[in-house]
């Protein structure tokens, strides 16, 4: 069971705390391993010791620990009290004042910008303060930029958890916590809700897209520009159903009247390659079957059943699949 366990961790889903990709994430598996011999230096210790009491037990003439008071207060204040405060300080210090602190460090004198991450039940905002650029779930960064992540929530308690990027920041309601994003290299990390949050907490993902400074300029003017104004006549009766039901005043789409704030921004949802915090692909099956039926695959989730009809969704899932 142990090595069932154990086994469950490794696999190649792109969120691995010992495969760091950045200075923080390196400094805490460095961190973790040092705390992993560490522990086993004490269990190592600990069974020694039970393993020469079982001996004695057994046998005559063996080593003869603690048979006096006197022993074996040392034992109990030695073993007992002054090792493990001193360890468990030392650990403390090394955690909290080297490798914590820089978790969250300013910038000196390298580019920086600032994001802010929203946690909802069950995805996240991405807003980039300056640019009118509001996304979900896929939250861009130039790579080799130290990039300061303001996490917050919009309703419970969520925690921000990107392993191989840093560890992880709780997204307090009224507080507004800090956390630094710097990716040493190009690529893309799997995130995770590392807070239990309600029913979708398992469902409540997002990837880390880290990409060139200039790449990441050009992602960015898109995001912040509106919608693309339908052009065939599918996508404009997609975009009147949608103007006409619910989806309105759930979703925000820049461009049109539609600006709910209980769901995911939906200006750009075609340059997304998942959906519902990427619980599915955003494919077009994968969307008709979303918006058919999103309790059957989020169950709980604030998307609800809206009956539009064969044509009308079909008009829906074009409009949508043409928002790039
Ligand atoms: Cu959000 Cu768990």
């Amino acid at each position: 069971m142990v090595v069932a366990v154990a086994l469950a961790g490794c696999g190649d889903n792109g969120q691995n705390a010992l495969d760091p990709n950045s200075g923080p994430s390196r400094d805490i598996a460095t961190l973790w391993w040092g705390m992993l011999i560490a522990a086993t230096v004490v269990f190592a210790g600990a069974a020694a010791l039970l393993w020469v009491a079982y001996l004695r037990r057994a046998r005559k003439g063996l080593p003869r620990l603690g048979e006096d008071d006197r022993t074996a207060r040392g034992l109990v204040v030695g073993f007992g009290v002054a090792i493990p405060i001193v360890v468990l300080v030392a650990l403390f210090a090394v955690a909290n004042f080297t490798v914590i602190a820089k978790t969250q460090a300013p910038a000196a004198g390298s580019t920086r910008m600032t994001i802010q991450i929203i946690g909802h039940q069950w995805f996240w905002e991405v807003r980039y303060p300056g640019s009118k650029a509001v996304t979900a779930n896929e939250i861009h960064i130039p790579s080799r930029t130290r990039v300061d992540v303001v996490a917050t929530t919009a309703d419970v308690i969520h925690s921000l958890w990107v392993p191989e990027i840093n560890r992880k920041i709780d997204m307090i309601p009224g507080h507004r916590n800090h956390i630094l994003f710097y990716a040493d290299h190009d690529g893309v990390f799997r995130g995770q809700c590392a807070e239990y949050c309600g029913l979708q907490h398992a469902h409540m993902s997002m990837k880390v897209i880290a990409e060139p400074p200039a790449r990441f300029a050009a992602w960015l003017r898109t995001m912040a520009s509106p919608r693309r104004a339908p052009a065939t006549p599918e996508t404009q009766r997609g975009e009147q159903v949608f103007l006409a039901n619910a989806c309105a005043s759930c979703h925000a789409i820049r461009g049109t009247p539609a600006d709910g704030t209980i769901g995911p921004d939906l200006t750009h949802l075609a340059t997304r390659g998942t959906l519902a915090a990427l619980t599915i692909p955003n494919t077009r099956a994968a969307l008709t079957r979303w918006i058919r039926d999103p309790q059957h695959i989020k169950p709980g989730s604030k998307m609800p059943h809206i009956d539009l009809g064969d044509r009308d969704l079909q008009a829906v899932v074009a409009y949508l699949q043409s928002l790039r």
